[in-house]
């Protein structure tokens, strides 16, 4: 993120003398990647960021996955994971159950009511796509508000905590690298080009610092360990509040991005996957589909054709409108699609004769392609749908074959 930003006060130079009004040094510190070689930010500390009192074991919640073995296209209804009253009491971080998984990035959701604790991931960034709900994500940096249909990004081992405003539902996709604007977006300096789907003025970053106040305050920490998916736990208190940041500045900070200031890109035929594509991990993508004017020539399909990405498993999750491809599959909103690498997808058949002739989509879907074989967590396979495998051929097992009928096809 080569978007510069100051927030609060700063001194005049970086590294010199910078005095509290009661004449004592505030406490700078640089949070930079690669190696000082990246994009990095300097925050000016009231306190020793440095400072903690305590370290304790984290439990994380199960993040053990299983094979998506033997292969097959699968459908998982994420609304009914979460009982909405039991909702209420959990938190937006200890409540997250794990969906798909692999070394690289890790797709959790929740449904919660509760404020979470003070938090920071330090295995990589996060997206959390909000599906619905609102409320303040507040960081060390200062806070967020957030809605329906935002993206917040959230750069690896940044403080933050969140502050549901009632129930939210978020779709969580932690990496283990970076999440960034794709670079085809950028100039080779990091500004926007004029072929992007979105620029700088769409982006939201913490206008305030929180100037917080306090003593032996909690953080949890998810960092790299021997845990399941290479991850374990830890509880850090520190002396002083990590929110106490009197002003910061530069080019690492936490962002939102709404899906609605997604300018779709549109053709007279099937335009690919890529122009759907709103941020980019190591070894994955996340693209989505918004309300669009469909493909105008006077023969298009307007649905997509069948596509084998021989490199990637593709995950959709479906969160408003009509999902015209995938109409007869039981796919409703809530839904999540996951086609593997390996397997050739596309729509049911009677999605195709269904879409001619159609003007536009009203569909909202966000994307996540994996170049890495997904595997399934607890949260994956408690709520597959099993049928959804046979649902292009009409039979299969448990589903049109006599079996029992294990599969609606609402
Ligand atoms: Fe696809």
């Amino acid at each position: 993120m080569a978007h510069y930003q100051q927030v609060g006060t700063v001194p005049a130079k970086r590294h010199v003398q910078f005095r509290t009004d009661e004449g004592g040094l505030h406490y700078e510190e640089l949070m930079g990647e690669e190696g000082f070689s990246s994009d990095s930010s300097l925050l000016y500390h009231r306190g020793v960021p440095s400072a903690i009192v305590d370290s304790r074991v984290w439990e994380l919640p199960d993040l053990t996955t299983t094979a998506n073995h033997p292969l097959k296209p699968r459908h998982l209804r994420l609304h009914s994971l979460f009982d909405e009253a039991a909702a209420e009491k959990a938190d937006p971080v200890e409540g997250r159950r794990l969906v798909l998984g692999n070394g690289d990035v890790r797709i959790s959701y929740v449904v919660a009511g509760a404020d979470s604790p003070y938090y920071r991931n330090a295995t990589g960034d996060e997206c959390v796509y909000v599906e619905a709900g609102t409320g303040v994500v507040e960081t060390v940096f200062g806070a967020l508000s957030f809605r329906a249909g935002d993206y917040l990004v959230i750069p690896r081992a940044t403080t933050h905590r969140w502050l549901p405003d009632g129930v939210v539902r978020l779709y969580a996709v932690e990496a283990n690298s970076h999440i960034a604007p794709p670079k085809r977006y950028l100039s080779r300096y990091g500004q926007f080009l004029e072929h992007a789907p979105y620029c700088e003025r769409d982006l939201t970053a913490p206008t305030d610092p929180l100037l917080a106040e306090g003593a032996d305050v909690e953080v949890l920490v998810k960092h790299r360990g021997a845990g399941p998916g290479g991850l374990v736990g830890t509880r850090m208190t520190y002396a002083t509040h990590p929110f106490d940041v009197v002003g910061w500045d530069g080019c690492l900070y936490p962002y939102t991005f709404n899906v609605e200031d997604f300018e779709p890109i549109t053709g007279r035929i099937h335009q690919p996957p890529p122009v759907h594509q709103v941020f980019e991990g190591h070894n994955f993508v996340i693209c989505n589909f918004v309300p669009r004017k469909v493909d105008y020539h006077p023969l298009s399909v307007p649905v997509p054709y069948y596509h084998s990405n021989v490199d990637s498993d593709e995950v959709m999750f479906y969160v408003g409108g009509d999902y015209e491809a995938r109409k007869g599959s039981g796919i409703n909103i809530g839904s999540v699609s996951l086609h593997p690498g390996g397997y050739a997808h596309g729509p049911q058949p009677s999605a195709i004769e269904a879409s001619l002739g159609a003007d536009r989509f009203e569909e909202l879907a966000v994307m996540v392609d994996t170049f890495r074989p997904l595997e399934l967590g607890e949260a994956g396979a408690a709520a597959e749908d099993p049928g959804y495998a046979w649902t292009w051929a009409g039979r299969g097992p448990g589903h049109g074959d006599g079996g029992p009928a294990v599969y609606s096809n609402s």
